[in-house]
């Protein structure tokens, strides 16, 4: 696939003009958007055209962070370097809550040069929260748990997750280290979209909360980003509850007349 979307951002980088543009924002891969991935090359792409217009990169990290798609961020995953990077779920993984912004020594030089860098929220380096950031981190390090989402659990899930794929109301199944998502369309062959955008993956979302699996919902995309600790039985599991709920949505969308 080329680079269409990331030439985009060129011609939206030029339509203002490169001295008018801070930084260019993108998430890895948009998790709660719908685990939609950049085409191949897209991020190389991206950084090439930044770079000529000196226009600095900050990679949004606050669902690829820490392992989620079996590298530490997700900007490794896909081989780009970010002079900034935007941190949140993963420090701490959901214990208590922690964010940050963390500046590479280009940005940093130039805040340091200028005194004090006066930037903060009231709780901002919370002790207690940067207490169960750091253990944490020291588990997934100790546990190699980001190996593990990278060269275990992840392609073990993915496997069965694709498999989903054949079902007749998916789209699209795709999956990036431990996240997944299935895009429900009533046309496998066309993918097209339901008419009534979001209610079919209501549907399947709430007929996955009744059988025990929190599957969320993005439009008719049907998302899940599961511990590192997964078990293998426990995917298969995941994956199991997944068809039901799919195969009980086929059923009322049938009923109502929606496909
Ligand atoms: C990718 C991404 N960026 C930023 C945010 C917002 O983060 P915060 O609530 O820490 O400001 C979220 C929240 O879900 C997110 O998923």
């Amino acid at each position: 696939m080329d680079s269409v979307s990331a030439r985009e951002v060129g011609r939206a980088i030029d339509e203002v003009g490169a001295e008018n543009v801070g930084a260019f924002i993108g998430e890895p891969v948009q998790g709660a958007g719908g685990v939609i991935m950049p085409p191949d090359g897209y991020w190389a792409e991206v950084e090439r055209i930044c770079r000529a217009r000196d226009v600095l990169i900050v990679s949004d990290e606050v669902i690829c962070g820490f392992g989620r798609l079996g590298a530490w961020f997700g900007c490794q995953h896909y081989g780009f370097s970010p002079d900034l990077m935007t941190v949140a779920k993963g420090l701490t993984s959901g214990y208590l809550p922690m964010g940050g912004v963390m500046v590479g020594d280009a940005v940093a030089d130039v805040l340091e040069a200028g005194g004090d860098f006066n930037h903060g929220y009231t709780t901002s380096g919370h002790p207690v929260c940067a207490a169960a950031a750091l253990a944490n981190l020291a588990i997934l390090r100790e546990e190699g748990l980001v190996e593990r989402v990278r060269c275990v659990i992840g392609p073990y899930l993915a496997r069965s997750w694709r498999g989903l794929a054949e079902h007749p109301l998916v789209g699209e199944a795709r999956m990036v280290g431990l996240m997944g998502g299935l895009e429900l369309s009533p046309d496998k062959a066309g993918r097209a979209r339901f008419g009534k955008a979001g209610e079919v993956g209501a549907l399947c979302r709430d007929f996955a909360f009744a059988d025990g699996l929190i599957l969320r919902a993005t439009g008719d995309c049907m998302l899940v980003a599961p511990p590192f600790v997964l078990s293998e039985s426990e995917a298969d599991l995941l994956v199991a509850r997944v068809r039901g709920a799919l195969d009980r949505t086929l059923a009322e969308v049938r009923r109502l007349g929606w496909m």
